[in-house]
């Protein structure tokens, strides 16, 4: 019997912005017919325990499956393993540099690599501030391959947030649009109000 939910791969790395990815995870879940397929790095997990006081035990109600990053031999390491694409949220400057070269040293980075050479979607939510040139030449270099999304976690103040659980939704919901799941959370823009 073949599997019939589409799957979305979601990379974590230890970049600030945890809370995002738990509301990602929440909105594939509420999806219906997709499943998610986390792999988290160690420094993943320390961001985390920081940010949101979560373990990884914890995460297990928020995706369909959690791999080790050592897992090198799991599913998402090939390409017959079929995924609508892949989200690292947040990604690192680490991790990004790890895709830009092709160093894949880890489960995430070879699922990364896995989803640019069957040129499937590739979204990049890089968390940094202030951005070096090596991190900026990093981004300009992969936003040149087909399917990769540069998608920085930047505030948005457009569809006037109240609180900062609407700020989130709108980010997260900018972040799985793509992989074509919808949010009824998210603002889209109308044209000024006058
Ligand atoms: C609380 C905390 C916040 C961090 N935030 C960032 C960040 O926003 N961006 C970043 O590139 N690295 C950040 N780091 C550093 C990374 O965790 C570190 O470079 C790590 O080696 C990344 O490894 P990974 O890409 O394998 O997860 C942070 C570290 C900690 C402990």
């Amino acid at each position: 019997m073949q599997n019939k939910k589409k799957r979305i791969l979601i990379g974590s790395s230890g970049a600030s912005g945890m809370p995002l990815l738990l509301c990602c995870l929440e909105l594939i879940r509420k999806a219906e017919n997709y499943e998610s397929h986390l792999i988290l790095t160690p420094s993943a997990l320390l961001t985390l325990e920081h940010e949101c006081g979560l373990k990884e035990k914890d995460l297990q109600k928020y995706a369909d499956k959690i791999y080790s990053p050592e897992d090198i031999g799991a599913s998402p390491a090939s390409g017959s393993f079929l995924t609508e694409g892949m989200l690292v949220i947040p990604c690192s400057m680490k991790t990004l540099a790890g895709i830009q070269t092709g160093y894949t040293d880890n489960l995430l980075l070879r699922a990364a690599d896995v989803t640019i050479k069957e040129q499937r979607r590739l979204i990049l939510a890089v968390r940094e501030s202030p951005l070096s040139a090596i991190h900026l030449r990093n981004m300009a270099q992969l936003a040149l391959l087909p399917g990769v999304r540069i998608m920085p976690l930047m505030l948005t103040y457009y569809h006037c947030p109240r609180t900062l659980e609407d700020m989130t939704n709108q980010v997260a919901a900018r972040l799985v649009e793509p992989f074509g799941i919808k949010s009824e959370e998210y603002h889209r823009w109308e044209g000024l109000k006058t």
